[in-house]
C-alpha cells in the first residue's frame, strides 16, 4: 500500500493554488441526469471520490469524456440503468446524490446501501422523508433501498428535522422536475447548495432562496444542460491555511473564495495568526504566541466540521487550554490518539468534546489516516513534528486532496509518496 514519508520541522514557503470543490463537483455531476443534453463541467478536482462517482455515472449508461485536466463532458443516455451498481455504490456515500435526478426523470431507483463513512453511521432518514414528501414510495430490503414514483414526483412540503447538506441538495435536484411547488424548511446553507441552485436556474429551473434555510422550487417539465465551473474548495483552502499557521510559515493560498471562510478566518486571526485576506486569496504571514480558543463546529456559516481536525492540530500550539465541540458527527476524533502518540496533550471528554493543552512539541511517528480530513490533519502534524513520520492508508487523503504530495513539495514540504 502507498504511504507518505514526511520530514517535519521545516517551514513552508510560496503559493499553493486551491482546486475545485469536491463537495460541489459530487453534486453537479449527478445533475447531468436531469437533462437529455450534455453537461460540461470544468475545474473538477481529479480525486478518488470523483473517479468513483464518474465510474457509477458511466455504469448507468452515460457517456463520460475527459476533455482535459479537470474538464468532463457527461452525455446522458436515452434510458439510464437505475439499478445502481452494488460493487461501486458502497465505495462512495455521495452516490446517493444520483437518486434525486434519476427518480425525478425515470421514476424508479434501486440504491444498494450507500457506504457509510468512518466518521459516523450516516443514516439517510432525511433523504427518505424528503423523497416521500415529493410523492415517492421508499422500500428498504436487506441489500438496497428502492425509490419509486410511477406517476412522477409532485411538489410538496419538505421539512428537514436535521440539517443535511446532501439531503438538501438531493431535494433540490428532485424537486426541480417535480409537478408543482416544493418548499424546503431547515435547508442547509452551504455555498455548494447555492452554487448548485444557481447552475440549475441557468438551465431553466425555478429555485428561490438557496443558501438560506427556506427554499422554494417551482417544478418545470424539462431542464437544459450546459457548462458549469466548479467553485473553489473552501475546505481545501482552510486546510492549507491551517497547515501554514501550524508550521508558522508564510504561504499564499490562492484561487479560493475567502467569503466562504469568514468564521474560520476570524477564529484563526483571534488566536493571533497574522493573515492578509485578498479577493481570491489568503496569505498566512505568521503564527506566533497563539492564544487558545473554544471551538464548536456548526452548519454553514459556522466553523465547518471538515476543518475540525486540522484546527485541533493548530490548537496543540496555542499557549493554554482549548476545547473543541464536534456538534455534527458522532465519531470525528479518531486522529486524537495518534496526535497524543506524537506528544500532544488532548483529552477526549466524551464522543463530542475534547480538551487540548498547549503548546507541545510533536515528534514524528508512524500514523494511519482514518478519513479524509483526519488524514490531512495528520499531514499537518507530521510537517510540524520533529523527525520523520510515516502516514499509511493515504487513499483516504487522495479521496479529497488532488496530488497532495507534489503540491506540498512545491511549497517546501519534505513529503514523498512511496
Ligand atoms: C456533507 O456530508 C459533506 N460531504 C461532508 O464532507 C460534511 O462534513 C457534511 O456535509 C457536513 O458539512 C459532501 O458534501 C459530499 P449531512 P453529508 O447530511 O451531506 C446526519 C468531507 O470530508 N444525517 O449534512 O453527508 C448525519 O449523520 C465530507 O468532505 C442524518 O441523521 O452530511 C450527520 O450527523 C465528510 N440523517 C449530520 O446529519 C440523514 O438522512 C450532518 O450530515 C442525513 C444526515
Amino acid at each position: 500500500m502507498e504511504k507518505f514519508i514526511i520530514q517535519g520541522n521545516n517551514k513552508l514557503k510560496g503559493e499553493i493554488k486551491v482546486n475545485g470543490a469536491k463537495n460541489f463537483a459530487l453534486k453537479i455531476l449527478p445533475a447531468a441526469f436531469l437533462s437529455d443534453q450534455p453537461l460540461t463541467v470544468t475545474n473538477v478536482p481529479e480525486i478518488e471520490d470523483i473517479k468513483r462517482l464518474l465510474e457509477i455515472i458511466e455504469d448507468c449508461g452515460a457517456k463520460v469524456e475527459r476533455l482535459s485536466k479537470g474538464k468532463y463532458k457527461i452525455t446522458p443516455p436515452k434510458r439510464p440503468k437505475t439499478d445502481l451498481s452494488k460493487d461501486l455504490v458502497p465505495q462512495l456515500r455521495a452516490s446517493i446524490l444520483l437518486v434525486g435526478p434519476l427518480l425525478a426523470r425515470y421514476k424508479k431507483v434501486d440504491l444498494p446501501h450507500p457506504g457509510g463513512c468512518i466518521i459516523g453511521k450516516r443514516p439517510i432518514d432525511q433523504f427518505i422523508k424528503a423523497f416521500e414528501s415529493l410523492g415517492a414510495k421508499v422500500r428498504c430490503t436487506k441489500t438496497k433501498y428502492i425509490f419509486e414514483a410511477p406517476q412522477g414526483l409532485t411538489g410538496g412540503e419538505i421539512i428537514f428535522s436535521k440539517i443535511s447538506v446532501t439531503g438538501t441538495e438531493s431535494a433540490i435536484l428532485a424537486a426541480s422536475l417535480a409537478k408543482g411547488t416544493t418548499t424546503i424548511t431547515n435547508a442547509a446553507c452551504e455555498p455548494e447548495v447555492l452554487a448548485l441552485a444557481e447552475y440549475l436556474n441557468t438551465q431553466g429551473a425555478k429555485i428561490k432562496g438557496a443558501g438560506t434555510p427556506t427554499i422554494e422550487i417551482t417544478g418545470v417539465k424539462k431542464l437544459k444542460a450546459g457548462k458549469c465551473k466548479v467553485i473553489p474548495d473552501r475546505i481545501e483552502a482552510g486546510s492549507f491555511i491551517l497547515m501554514a499557521a501550524a508550521t508558522d510559515s508564510k504561504v499564499k493560498v490562492s484561487n479560493c473564495n475567502p467569503d466562504h471562510l469568514t468564521v474560520p478566518l476570524k477564529i484563526i486571526q483571534d488566536m493571533g495568526v497574522k493573515l492578509e485576506v485578498g479577493k481570491n486569496y489568503v496569505e498566512v504571514l505568521s503564527a506566533k504566541n497563539l492564544k487558545p480558543d473554544n471551538i464548536a463546529t456548526h452548519e454553514y456559516p459556522g466553523f465547518p466540521t471538515d476543518l475540525q481536525a486540522p484546527m485541533a492540530v493548530l490548537l496543540t500550539q496555542a499557549q493554554g487550554t482549548s476545547e473543541v465541540h464536534e456538534t455534527i458527527f458522532e465519531n470525528r476524533f479518531m486522529y486524537v490518539d495518534m496526535l497524543n502518540r506524537m506528544g500532544a496533550d488532548i483529552k477526549i471528554d466524551n464522543p463530542r468534546e475534547i480538551t487540548i493543552n498547549g503548546p507541545v512539541e510533536l515528534k514524528g511517528k508512524e500514523l494511519e489516516s482514518p478519513d479524509i480530513r483526519a488524514g490531512i490533519a495528520l499531514v499537518i502534524a507530521a510537517l510540524m513534528a520533529k523527525g520523520e513520520s510515516e502516514i499509511n492508508n493515504i487513499y483516504q487523503i487522495d479521496r479529497g486532496y488532488e496530488n497532495i504530495a507534489q503540491r506540498l513539495q512545491k511549497i517546501g514540504a519534505k513529503i514523498k509518496r512511496v
